[in-house]
């Protein structure tokens, strides 16, 4: 199986213009069985205001960007994992992100840790962490800043996810190398598809995106890495059958090991939101 990222420079707003310059990616970069893309690859990031997020958010599966994703789908054969911001019936915004293939949207993940002013301007994801088959493998998803809580990918492992498909905004330093972690402590392929660029809100503030996305194995090796702060595609083969060995050694399963009587803690019964 063909797993890769793509590594864009999003233009702020300009959904039209962005999903031209994926078309254009893609056709240079061939079809491998998965494509995984940045969080909000079609609109940029830094909304300023719950307003704004609102206008560029758009349903799925019948908004645009979905709808390009899937027909992008039929005609190279790839399956992608995407994100984007939902506009729900109820009129909640979701920073969700889409996995689809030629058949459709086979999974909707809502971004559960929002970030910073995310706060401000989404909703939080109620719907879980999916784990489906796509492009040849079983799939899971999360969203950038759920890297830096191991429970995410923990909960991906043990629903199945062979690969973790992670599209992201970075904007903090430390994601790429714990990415290693992720995938070493659960024994899973991962796939961080960031972005690059710098944006700034009406209020003077900005953000630098980080780069680097990178492919990992279950093992910890970094299968690709991209730079810091160029548009990159990255695509490298792998077997997601490795990701079914969870042994770290003869004697070691990273999940049938688990003490979970001690880790009560972690996820109490009684803490809800
Ligand atoms: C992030 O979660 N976009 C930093």
């Amino acid at each position: 199986m063909r797993i890769g990222f793509i590594q864009n420079h999003p233009a702020y707003g300009d959904r039209e213009e962005n999903l031209r310059a994926l078309e254009r990616a893609l056709r240079a970069a061939g079809a491998p069985d998965l494509w995984v893309l940045p969080e909000l690859f079609a609109v940029g990031y830094l909304f300023g205001s719950r307003a704004e997020a609102a206008r560029l958010a758009e349903p799925v599966p019948d908004g645009p960007t979905t709808q390009a994703l899937i027909r992008l789908a039929r005609g190279s054969g790839s399956a992608l994992v995407a994100g984007l911001a939902e506009r729900a019936p109820d009129g909640r915004i979701f920073n969700s992100a889409v996995g689809v293939d030629r058949g459709g949207v086979q999974a909707v993940y809502r971004k559960i840790h929002l970030f910073d002013r995310e706060k401000e301007w989404f909703d939080p994801g109620d719907l879980g962490f999916p784990v489906v088959a796509l492009g040849g493998a079983r799939v899971g998803l999360m969203i950038c800043f759920d890297w830096r809580f191991p429970e995410a990918a923990r909960t991906l492992a043990l629903g199945g996810a062979q690969v973790i498909a992670h599209p992201s905004n970075l904007v903090m330093p430390f994601c790429q190398s714990a990415m290693v972690t992720r995938a070493i402590e659960n024994r899973v392929f991962t796939v961080t598809a960031n972005r690059i660029g710098t944006e700034r809100a009406d209020d003077g503030s900005e953000l630098t995106f980080t780069g680097r996305s990178r492919i990992v194995a279950p093992d910890g090796a970094v299968l690709a890495d991209a730079p810091e702060a160029v548009t990159a595609v990255g695509v490298v083969e792998v077997n997601p059958a490795q990701a079914d060995d969870k042994r770290a050694t003869a004697r070691n399963d990273v999940l049938a090991d688990r003490r979970t009587e001690f880790y009560r803690l972690i996820a109490p019964p009684d803490k809800n939101h």
